[in-house]
């Protein structure tokens, strides 16, 4: 037995059912400050440290892809000052932790309109993913301006592309064709989605890639979510059936 595999055991958890891809909204930092009467910033801050914890913990249980939602193609219209801490905070994390991805074999990527970021935030972006382009044993993606709706519509502009040049047959369009022009080409779908903090809504995130992704709400506040309320979600997940709209087998 690997040591994914008994990492995953001692958790009750059962290997044949792990998930290939969890993807989590990460909301609630400014709720938890608020509660402490700090400022919303510092909520972010400590958000940083799940990141670290959660990152970590699928590393260990030997699943491959975890995608963070981390800015959304509408968080650009907060304040200006609560805009540049989390792009400051961005250029921290992603300086401070380059070394521990190198040193566990973590991958990073980035989603999202990331033409966006300001050129600091794009360069270290692009320098960490380039570091980090060989290792193989977790996908690590930030979704970064980020919105489902603008990357369905950068597929469209894309396949129009190529359906005006010639290159593509509009009969040949089919879900991989337009799987393949996301921004999340070559990754299997998420099988979990988690929401931190309560909201009963996907906020535009991955529309199309969540069309049969479990989807689990929790009250927790994303500063305060950690590795055993990750290992229940997962649990729970391993005894839900997914059906996939047949019928029981
Ligand atoms: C999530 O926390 C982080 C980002 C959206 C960047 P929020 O900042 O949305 O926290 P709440 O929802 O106001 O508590
Ligand atoms: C979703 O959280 C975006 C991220 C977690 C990055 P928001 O706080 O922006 O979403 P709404 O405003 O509650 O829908
Ligand atoms: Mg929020």
């Amino acid at each position: 037995m690997n040591s994914e595999r008994s990492e995953v055991s001692r958790f009750g958890l059962d290997p044949e059912k792990m998930p290939r891809h969890v993807a989590i909204i990460m909301d609630g930092n400014g709720r938890w400050a608020r509660k402490k009467l700090m400022n919303r910033v510092k909520g972010h801050e400590r958000g940083v440290q799940t990141v670290r914890d959660i990152t970590r913990a699928c590393r260990q249980l030997g699943i491959p892809f975890l995608t963070l939602y981390a800015f959304s193609t509408e968080n650009w219209q907060r304040p200006a000052r609560e805009v540049s801490a989390l792009m400051s905070l961005l250029v921290r994390f992603l300086r401070s932790e380059t070394p521990e991805l190198m040193a566990k074999g973590i991958r990073l990527n980035a989603i999202g309109q990331l033409d966006r970021l300001p050129d600091k935030v794009r360069h270290t972006l692009d320098e960490a993913i380039r570091q980090t382009a060989q290792n193989e044993s977790l996908t690590l993606t930030l979704a970064l301006s980020y919105g489902g709706r603008a990357e369905l519509v950068r597929m469209v502009r894309l396949l129009a592309a190529g359906v005006s040049q010639g290159r593509i047959d509009p009969e040949q369009i089919d879900e991989a064709m337009v799987a393949g022009h996301l921004y999340t080409a070559g990754m299997p779908d998420p099988d979990i989605l988690i929401r931190t903090s309560g909201e009963m809504r996907i906020s535009n995130f991955l529309l199309w890639q969540i069309a049969y992704t479990e989807l689990f709400v929790t009250p927790t506040l994303w500063p305060d979510f950690n590795q055993q309320e990750l290992i229940s979600i997962l649990q729970d997940f391993q005894t839900r059936e997914r059906r996939f709209g047949k019928v029981e087998t």
